[in-house]
């Protein structure tokens, strides 16, 4: 059964496809790197570039001044919000949108094939290849496709729609927590929303089209080790001094396992055990180990048991160590003892984890293995940045519209997912307003995102826009 969304709307997305790629090419050659200071001018570019895109298809703007923020001991301003909404139709439902413009870093010499800030098209596979394409350029942009058919044709949108886009959300969503719980106060710019739509995440395997509707959270630390008062020469000083590496080295391999167990007492003990119910959910997903081994592009799955895998990403808390700031990292052999070396590491939270009640347990933790070791460096522990996981229910009729979206567009039933990533703004969203939220991803599961050779296929990109474009329409049509 045809579902209220206008043909004509989809056939517009079909025969508008070299236009929609060339518009994201112009996204992606703005490389807004929000955690690199000197790209922060082009996360500026990025937004005044976004407005205008959205101000050309109707809707009305501003720009939010988030104010500054240091980040790596530099005093920067934060990019802008841009805040939009088109269509003020009392007798309508209001759906806020988010995404965000900022990307993570990519360098040729990562190991990319292709010039990361140049939009690659592979005719062959027909993969859009770039940094941003799928996280979250090509998303953002697939609302801007919606947009203008409806404004170029004239036709009303068939829901009001408000818009929340931000700059900063790689580097942990600075300054947006207070202007969302600040807009969704009565009398606010989000005073009114009925449901909130976030285009930010993956679909779990490369066939099934996904709706999320769980996110984990997140803790980031940074463990400082300094001791001399200068690098020192291992043959001069070695075995005369305590090693700030050596003792570095020590304090992280206490923090998890080679199968991932985290050693932080009570972290994983905040759990609870899943019952068989929540056991069946898992193993009803299209998945398999192949899908995880092919995403990673080696067989290093941590078990060969499908379900404990996907629950180790989904229900599970995680640890990763993610690197060493100030260690000898060049080429060669240098034979240095450096003087003052940083760890950093984060946790990935679930419910009821929050970084409040984990935060306390980790600096406990790292400060009585410091002390084990009895050496006279000194230890110092920042807590970068958090965010709360966040989990919605599923049976709401925000979701259920999206799954009609989903089969008339993919002919399929959505896989329901809760993702490993973090959003931090999600919860705050579902908190001040008081509405559902619903993730509904655009790419698949091996775009690789954070990654070489990012990429979004263009039938994602295509279908994509249609979804978003006929869960609108399904909205409208849904009672609330
Ligand atoms: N789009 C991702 C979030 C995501 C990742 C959702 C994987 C689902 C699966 C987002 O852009 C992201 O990368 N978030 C950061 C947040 C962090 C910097 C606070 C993340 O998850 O590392
Ligand atoms: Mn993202
Ligand atoms: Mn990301």
């Amino acid at each position: 059964m045809p579902g209220p969304t206008p043909k004509e709307f989809l056939n517009y997305i079909d025969s508008h496809a070299d236009g929609f790629i060339k518009r994201l090419s112009d996204a992606v050659a703005i490389p807004s790197i929000s955690g690199d200071a000197t790209h922060r001018k082009d996360v500026f570019a990025m937004a005044d570039w976004l407005n205008g895109q959205l101000k050309q298809v109707g809707v009305d703007t501003k720009l939010v001044d988030l104010g500054r923020h240091t980040m790596d001991g530099e005093d920067l301003p934060l990019p802008p919000a841009i805040l939009g909404q088109i269509g003020n139709d009392k007798g309508k439902k209001t759906v806020l949108i988010y995404g965000h413009f900022d990307v993570q870093p990519a360098n040729k010499s990562d190991g990319w094939d292709t010039e990361p800030f140049t939009l690659t098209i592979d005719e062959k596979t027909g993969r859009l290849i770039g940094r941003g394409s799928s996280d979250d350029k090509g998303p953002i942009l697939g609302w801007l496709n919606v947009l203008q058919y409806h404004h170029e044709k004239k036709v009303p949108l068939p829901v009001n729609i408000k818009f929340c886009f931000e700059g900063m959300e790689e580097s942990g969503s600075e300054g947006l927590d207070e202007l969302v719980e600040r807009e969704s106060k009565k009398g606010g710019y989000f005073d009114g929303v009925d449901c909130v739509c976030i285009s930010d995440n993956y679909w779990l395997n490369t066939r099934t089209p996904a709706l999320t509707y769980g996110l984990r959270g997140l803790s980031y630390y940074k463990v400082t080790i300094s001791g001399p008062a200068r690098d020192l020469h291992s043959g001069v000083f070695g075995r005369m001094v305590h090693e700030p590496m050596t003792d570095l080295i020590q304090l992280l391999n206490t923090l998890v396992s080679p199968q991932g167990d985290i050693l932080v007492k009570g972290v994983d003990e905040m759990v609870p055990r899943p019952d068989e119910d929540e056991k069946a959910i898992y193993a009803g997903l299209n998945y398999s180990i192949a899908d995880v081994e092919e995403a990673a592009g080696a067989s290093i799955a941590l078990s060969a048991d499908k379900v404990s895998v996907l629950m180790g990403r989904m229900r599970e808390p995680s640890l990763s160590i993610h690197g060493i700031e100030g260690a000898f990292s060049g080429a060669g052999a240098k034979t240095v003892i450096p003087a003052k070396v940083s760890g950093k590491f984060s946790i990935r939270l679930v419910p009821p984890q929050t970084p409040a009640a984990v935060d306390p347990l980790v600096i406990a933790h790292l400060e009585a293995a410091f002390a084990k070791l009895g050496s006279k460096n000194n230890l110092t522990i920042e807590n970068l940045h958090g965010g709360k996981p966040w989990i919605a229910d599923h049976r709401h009729w925000n979701f259920e519209a999206a799954k009609k979206a989903t089969r008339e567009v993919y002919g399929q039933e959505p896989d329901l997912t809760r993702e490993g990533g973090s959003i931090p703004v999600t919860l705050t969203f579902a908190e001040s307003l008081g509405v559902n939220v619903l993730l509904l991803p655009m790419g698949r599961g091996d775009d690789g995102a954070h990654s070489t050779n990012e990429k979004l296929d263009k039938s994602n990109f295509l279908e994509g826009s249609k979804l978003l474009g006929t869960y609108l329409y399904e909205l409208a049509a849904i009672a609330k």
